[in-house]
Protein backbone atom coordinates (compact mmCIF):
# COMPACT_ATOMS: atom_id res chain seq x y z
CA UNK A 1 0.00 0.00 0.00
CA UNK A 2 2.98 2.27 0.84
CA UNK A 3 4.72 1.03 -2.20
CA UNK A 4 1.77 2.20 -4.68
CA UNK A 5 1.21 5.92 -2.74
CA UNK A 6 4.68 6.13 -3.24
CA UNK A 7 5.18 5.49 -6.66
CA UNK A 8 2.15 7.78 -7.48
CA UNK A 9 4.05 10.91 -6.07
CA UNK A 10 6.82 9.81 -7.48
CA UNK A 11 5.02 9.88 -10.76
CA UNK A 12 3.44 13.00 -10.11
CA UNK A 13 6.90 14.53 -9.42
CA UNK A 14 7.42 13.64 -12.96
CA UNK A 15 4.71 14.95 -14.60
CA UNK A 16 5.30 18.46 -13.14
CA UNK A 17 8.92 18.19 -13.78
CA UNK A 18 8.57 18.06 -17.17
CA UNK A 19 5.73 20.29 -17.49
CA UNK A 20 8.31 22.74 -16.03
CA UNK A 21 11.29 21.50 -17.48
CA UNK A 22 12.20 24.59 -19.79
CA UNK A 23 11.87 23.44 -23.47
CA UNK A 24 14.83 22.71 -26.47
CA UNK A 25 14.39 26.73 -27.86
CA UNK A 26 11.90 26.21 -30.65
CA UNK A 27 12.42 28.82 -33.61
CA UNK A 28 8.97 31.36 -32.91
CA UNK A 29 7.09 30.97 -35.95
CA UNK A 30 6.82 34.83 -37.60
CA UNK A 31 3.08 36.33 -37.74
CA UNK A 32 3.13 36.39 -41.70
CA UNK A 33 0.62 39.56 -41.49
CA UNK A 34 3.07 41.24 -39.35
CA UNK A 35 6.00 40.39 -42.66
CA UNK A 36 6.75 43.16 -44.72
CA UNK A 37 6.62 42.12 -48.62
CA UNK A 38 9.37 42.46 -51.09
CA UNK A 39 9.10 41.64 -54.52
CA UNK A 40 12.30 40.70 -56.44
CA UNK A 41 12.41 41.07 -59.92
CA UNK A 42 15.50 39.13 -61.21
CA UNK A 43 17.32 39.09 -64.04
CA UNK A 44 17.71 35.62 -64.49
CA UNK A 45 20.30 32.63 -63.39
CA UNK A 46 23.06 32.82 -66.37
CA UNK A 47 25.64 32.65 -64.30
CA UNK A 48 27.16 32.22 -60.96
CA UNK A 49 27.11 35.70 -60.39
CA UNK A 50 23.40 35.79 -60.35
CA UNK A 51 23.00 32.59 -58.45
CA UNK A 52 24.76 34.08 -55.76
CA UNK A 53 23.00 37.08 -55.61
CA UNK A 54 19.91 35.40 -55.70
CA UNK A 55 20.92 32.95 -52.50
CA UNK A 56 22.24 36.28 -50.99
CA UNK A 57 18.26 37.88 -51.53
CA UNK A 58 16.83 34.80 -50.22
CA UNK A 59 18.83 35.04 -47.11
CA UNK A 60 18.70 38.45 -46.18
CA UNK A 61 14.61 38.93 -46.64
CA UNK A 62 14.23 35.59 -45.00
CA UNK A 63 10.97 35.44 -42.66
CA UNK A 64 13.41 35.15 -39.61
CA UNK A 65 14.53 38.37 -40.46
CA UNK A 66 10.67 39.64 -40.71
CA UNK A 67 10.50 39.86 -44.15
CA UNK A 68 8.39 37.52 -46.88
CA UNK A 69 10.25 37.66 -50.59
CA UNK A 70 8.44 36.91 -53.67
CA UNK A 71 10.89 36.23 -56.22
CA UNK A 72 10.35 36.56 -59.95
CA UNK A 73 12.74 34.98 -62.62
CA UNK A 74 13.30 37.03 -65.85
CA UNK A 75 14.73 34.52 -67.83
CA UNK A 76 16.76 37.68 -69.50
CA UNK A 77 14.28 38.99 -70.94
CA UNK A 78 12.71 42.67 -69.81
CA UNK A 79 9.28 42.02 -70.84
CA UNK A 80 8.88 39.94 -67.45
CA UNK A 81 10.31 42.01 -65.85
CA UNK A 82 7.70 44.42 -66.74
CA UNK A 83 5.11 41.64 -65.93
CA UNK A 84 6.51 41.12 -62.29
CA UNK A 85 6.96 44.63 -61.46
CA UNK A 86 3.08 44.88 -62.39
CA UNK A 87 1.92 42.14 -60.73
CA UNK A 88 3.90 43.08 -57.35
CA UNK A 89 1.95 46.47 -57.51
CA UNK A 90 -1.70 44.75 -57.95
CA UNK A 91 -0.25 42.70 -54.96
CA UNK A 92 0.65 45.60 -52.99
CA UNK A 93 3.90 44.70 -52.34
CA UNK A 94 5.35 47.21 -49.37
CA UNK A 95 9.29 47.41 -51.87
CA UNK A 96 10.19 46.71 -55.45
CA UNK A 97 13.51 45.45 -56.07
CA UNK A 98 14.59 45.12 -59.36
CA UNK A 99 17.85 43.73 -60.93
CA UNK A 100 17.11 45.47 -64.48
CA UNK A 101 18.14 43.45 -67.80
CA UNK A 102 18.82 46.51 -69.42
CA UNK A 103 19.02 50.26 -68.68
CA UNK A 104 16.36 51.18 -71.24
CA UNK A 105 12.78 50.94 -70.79
CA UNK A 106 11.36 51.62 -67.27
CA UNK A 107 10.03 54.45 -67.51
CA UNK A 108 6.44 53.86 -67.74
CA UNK A 109 6.06 50.57 -65.22
CA UNK A 110 8.45 52.99 -63.00
CA UNK A 111 5.79 55.55 -63.19
CA UNK A 112 2.84 52.92 -62.59
CA UNK A 113 5.06 51.64 -59.19
CA UNK A 114 5.33 55.26 -57.81
CA UNK A 115 1.65 56.14 -58.72
CA UNK A 116 0.97 53.03 -56.10
CA UNK A 117 3.08 54.50 -53.52
CA UNK A 118 5.36 51.82 -53.44
CA UNK A 119 9.23 52.54 -53.19
CA UNK A 120 11.43 51.09 -56.27
CA UNK A 121 15.04 49.91 -55.14
CA UNK A 122 17.62 49.17 -57.85
CA UNK A 123 20.29 46.68 -57.42
CA UNK A 124 23.51 45.70 -59.53
CA UNK A 125 22.64 47.28 -63.15
CA UNK A 126 21.41 51.11 -63.28
CA UNK A 127 18.49 52.20 -65.30
CA UNK A 128 18.74 55.27 -67.64
CA UNK A 129 15.14 57.30 -66.81
CA UNK A 130 13.92 60.85 -67.67
CA UNK A 131 13.05 61.62 -63.86
CA UNK A 132 15.09 59.62 -61.68
CA UNK A 133 12.60 60.28 -58.80
CA UNK A 134 10.86 57.46 -60.22
CA UNK A 135 13.62 54.87 -58.03
CA UNK A 136 14.62 55.16 -54.77
CA UNK A 137 17.79 54.33 -55.08
CA UNK A 138 20.38 52.06 -56.45
CA UNK A 139 23.38 49.82 -55.19
CA UNK A 140 25.73 48.15 -57.21
CA UNK A 141 29.26 47.87 -59.04
CA UNK A 142 31.26 50.08 -61.14
CA UNK A 143 31.29 48.56 -64.33
CA UNK A 144 33.26 50.86 -65.99
CA UNK A 145 36.11 50.84 -63.57
CA UNK A 146 36.22 46.84 -63.68
CA UNK A 147 36.79 47.53 -67.70
CA UNK A 148 39.43 49.88 -67.45
CA UNK A 149 41.37 47.74 -63.95
CA UNK A 150 40.99 44.96 -66.84
CA UNK A 151 42.47 46.94 -69.86
CA UNK A 152 45.32 48.57 -67.54
CA UNK A 153 46.13 45.05 -66.34
CA UNK A 154 46.92 44.08 -70.34
CA UNK A 155 48.52 47.32 -70.42
CA UNK A 156 50.88 46.33 -68.11
CA UNK A 157 51.20 42.71 -68.05
CA UNK A 158 50.83 41.87 -71.95
CA UNK A 159 52.88 42.71 -75.43
CA UNK A 160 51.80 45.85 -77.44
CA UNK A 161 50.66 43.92 -80.43
CA UNK A 162 47.83 41.80 -79.43
CA UNK A 163 45.08 40.02 -81.01
CA UNK A 164 41.62 40.47 -78.99
CA UNK A 165 38.65 38.37 -79.13
CA UNK A 166 35.69 40.32 -77.36
CA UNK A 167 33.26 38.37 -75.55
CA UNK A 168 30.30 40.81 -74.56
CA UNK A 169 27.17 40.39 -72.34
CA UNK A 170 23.86 41.15 -72.65
CA UNK A 171 23.48 44.41 -74.83
CA UNK A 172 22.39 46.98 -73.19
CA UNK A 173 23.04 46.42 -69.69
CA UNK A 174 24.83 48.40 -67.74
CA UNK A 175 27.63 45.74 -66.88
CA UNK A 176 28.20 45.13 -70.59
CA UNK A 177 27.73 48.90 -71.47
CA UNK A 178 30.84 49.84 -68.77
CA UNK A 179 33.02 46.68 -69.18
CA UNK A 180 33.07 47.95 -73.02
CA UNK A 181 33.58 50.89 -73.03
CA UNK A 182 36.54 50.61 -70.54
CA UNK A 183 38.17 48.11 -73.28
CA UNK A 184 37.25 50.45 -76.22
CA UNK A 185 39.21 53.48 -74.76
CA UNK A 186 42.12 51.24 -73.86
CA UNK A 187 41.74 50.07 -78.09
CA UNK A 188 42.04 53.74 -78.80
CA UNK A 189 45.17 54.08 -76.82
CA UNK A 190 47.01 51.07 -78.54
CA UNK A 191 47.40 50.90 -82.35
CA UNK A 192 49.27 47.29 -81.83
CA UNK A 193 46.05 46.26 -80.20
CA UNK A 194 43.67 44.37 -82.67
CA UNK A 195 39.71 43.91 -82.21
CA UNK A 196 39.77 40.53 -84.39
CA UNK A 197 36.25 39.63 -83.08
CA UNK A 198 33.24 40.74 -81.23
CA UNK A 199 30.07 39.48 -80.31
CA UNK A 200 27.48 38.59 -77.08
CA UNK A 201 27.56 35.65 -75.79
CA UNK A 202 24.89 36.47 -72.83
CA UNK A 203 26.63 36.03 -69.97
CA UNK A 204 26.28 32.20 -70.66
CA UNK A 205 29.04 29.10 -70.73
CA UNK A 206 27.22 27.77 -73.33
CA UNK A 207 27.41 31.07 -75.60
CA UNK A 208 31.55 31.68 -75.01
CA UNK A 209 31.60 27.74 -75.82
CA UNK A 210 29.97 27.98 -78.88
CA UNK A 211 31.45 31.33 -79.79
CA UNK A 212 35.05 30.48 -79.51
CA UNK A 213 34.67 26.87 -80.70
CA UNK A 214 33.23 28.75 -83.95
CA UNK A 215 36.21 31.23 -84.13
CA UNK A 216 38.73 28.14 -83.69
CA UNK A 217 37.03 26.49 -86.85
CA UNK A 218 37.46 29.39 -88.92
CA UNK A 219 40.84 29.49 -87.76
CA UNK A 220 40.62 33.07 -86.64
CA UNK A 221 44.07 34.12 -84.53
CA UNK A 222 44.03 35.37 -81.31
CA UNK A 223 46.04 36.39 -78.22
CA UNK A 224 43.76 37.55 -75.63
CA UNK A 225 39.95 36.80 -74.49
CA UNK A 226 38.36 39.36 -72.76
CA UNK A 227 35.19 37.85 -71.18
CA UNK A 228 32.78 39.66 -69.54
CA UNK A 229 32.02 37.38 -67.01
CA UNK A 230 33.25 33.82 -65.81
CA UNK A 231 30.75 31.79 -67.64
CA UNK A 232 31.69 32.74 -70.88
CA UNK A 233 35.21 32.24 -69.92
CA UNK A 234 34.57 28.34 -68.73
CA UNK A 235 32.89 27.82 -71.87
CA UNK A 236 35.72 29.61 -73.81
CA UNK A 237 38.26 27.54 -71.52
CA UNK A 238 36.51 24.42 -72.68
CA UNK A 239 36.81 24.85 -76.90
CA UNK A 240 39.86 26.11 -76.22
CA UNK A 241 41.31 22.97 -74.48
CA UNK A 242 39.29 20.75 -76.73
CA UNK A 243 41.05 22.62 -79.88
CA UNK A 244 44.43 21.52 -77.63
CA UNK A 245 45.57 24.87 -76.13
CA UNK A 246 46.18 26.06 -73.35
CA UNK A 247 44.17 28.32 -71.56
CA UNK A 248 45.83 31.39 -69.68
CA UNK A 249 49.59 30.50 -71.94
CA UNK A 250 48.90 30.09 -75.73
CA UNK A 251 45.74 32.37 -75.33
CA UNK A 252 45.26 35.31 -72.13
CA UNK A 253 42.32 35.24 -70.60
CA UNK A 254 41.05 38.23 -68.64
CA UNK A 255 37.46 37.65 -66.76
CA UNK A 256 35.04 39.74 -64.81
CA UNK A 257 32.76 38.31 -61.36
CA UNK A 258 35.97 36.51 -59.50
CA UNK A 259 33.29 33.98 -58.32
CA UNK A 260 35.55 30.91 -56.08
CA UNK A 261 35.49 28.49 -59.24
CA UNK A 262 37.08 31.44 -61.48
CA UNK A 263 39.26 32.20 -58.75
CA UNK A 264 40.33 28.65 -58.66
CA UNK A 265 41.37 28.67 -62.58
CA UNK A 266 43.39 31.71 -61.50
CA UNK A 267 45.38 29.64 -59.52
CA UNK A 268 45.68 27.07 -62.01
CA UNK A 269 47.02 29.61 -64.31
CA UNK A 270 43.91 29.29 -66.93
CA UNK A 271 42.34 32.93 -66.32
CA UNK A 272 45.02 35.63 -65.99
CA UNK A 273 43.01 38.36 -64.53
CA UNK A 274 39.83 37.89 -62.31
CA UNK A 275 37.76 41.88 -61.53
CA UNK A 276 35.58 41.47 -58.75
CA UNK A 277 32.24 42.00 -59.59
CA UNK A 278 30.46 41.46 -55.69
CA UNK A 279 27.03 39.98 -56.30
CA UNK A 280 26.41 39.58 -52.02
CA UNK A 281 23.68 42.58 -52.40
CA UNK A 282 21.44 40.64 -49.78
CA UNK A 283 21.87 42.58 -46.67
CA UNK A 284 22.75 45.83 -48.74
CA UNK A 285 19.09 46.12 -49.69
CA UNK A 286 18.36 45.01 -46.57
CA UNK A 287 19.58 47.72 -44.82
CA UNK A 288 18.08 50.41 -47.23
CA UNK A 289 14.58 49.08 -46.68
CA UNK A 290 15.02 49.49 -42.64
CA UNK A 291 16.25 52.48 -43.64
CA UNK A 292 13.57 53.56 -45.45
CA UNK A 293 11.28 52.33 -42.89
CA UNK A 294 13.19 54.49 -40.09
CA UNK A 295 12.16 57.76 -42.40
CA UNK A 296 15.81 57.92 -43.55
CA UNK A 297 16.75 58.72 -47.10
CA UNK A 298 19.34 56.17 -48.18
CA UNK A 299 22.08 57.74 -50.88
CA UNK A 300 20.98 57.26 -54.25
CA UNK A 301 23.72 55.80 -55.14
CA UNK A 302 25.80 53.58 -53.55
CA UNK A 303 28.91 51.58 -55.27
CA UNK A 304 30.17 48.50 -54.03
CA UNK A 305 34.32 48.15 -53.21
CA UNK A 306 35.98 45.67 -55.36
CA UNK A 307 39.37 44.44 -56.54
CA UNK A 308 41.10 42.22 -59.18
CA UNK A 309 43.03 39.21 -59.12
CA UNK A 310 46.12 37.49 -60.82
CA UNK A 311 48.65 35.12 -60.06
CA UNK A 312 50.43 37.84 -57.75
CA UNK A 313 47.69 38.68 -55.07
CA UNK A 314 45.24 35.55 -54.94
CA UNK A 315 45.86 33.25 -51.92
CA UNK A 316 43.77 29.98 -51.49
CA UNK A 317 42.48 31.78 -48.63
CA UNK A 318 40.98 34.66 -50.21
CA UNK A 319 38.92 31.51 -52.17
CA UNK A 320 37.85 29.90 -49.52
CA UNK A 321 36.55 33.58 -47.94
CA UNK A 322 34.96 33.95 -51.08
CA UNK A 323 30.60 33.60 -50.61
CA UNK A 324 29.78 32.86 -54.25
O1 LIG B 1 25.30 42.45 -63.79
C1 LIG B 1 26.28 41.63 -63.29
C2 LIG B 1 26.63 40.60 -64.33
O2 LIG B 1 25.49 39.82 -64.62
C3 LIG B 1 27.68 39.59 -63.94
O3 LIG B 1 28.96 39.94 -64.32
C4 LIG B 1 27.26 38.43 -64.76
O4 LIG B 1 27.91 37.24 -64.43
C5 LIG B 1 25.82 38.46 -64.54
O5 LIG B 1 25.07 37.62 -65.26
Amino acid sequence: MKKGFLLAQLLCLCVLLCACAPRAAEPVKPDEAQLTVVGFSQVGAESDWRLGNTSSMVQAFSAENGYRLILEDAQQKQEKQITAIRNFINQGVDYIVLAPTTENGWDTVLSEARAAGIPVILVDRRIEVEDESLFTCWVGSDFRREGDTAARWMEENLPETLRIVHLQGNIGSSAQIGRTEGLMAALQKHPGWELVFQAPGDFTQAKGQELIESLLREKTAFDVIYSENDNMAYGAIDALKAAGLTPGRDVSILSFDASAAALRLVLSGEINLDVECNPLHGPRVRAIIEQLRRGETPAKYTYVDETSFDAENLTEGIIVQRGY
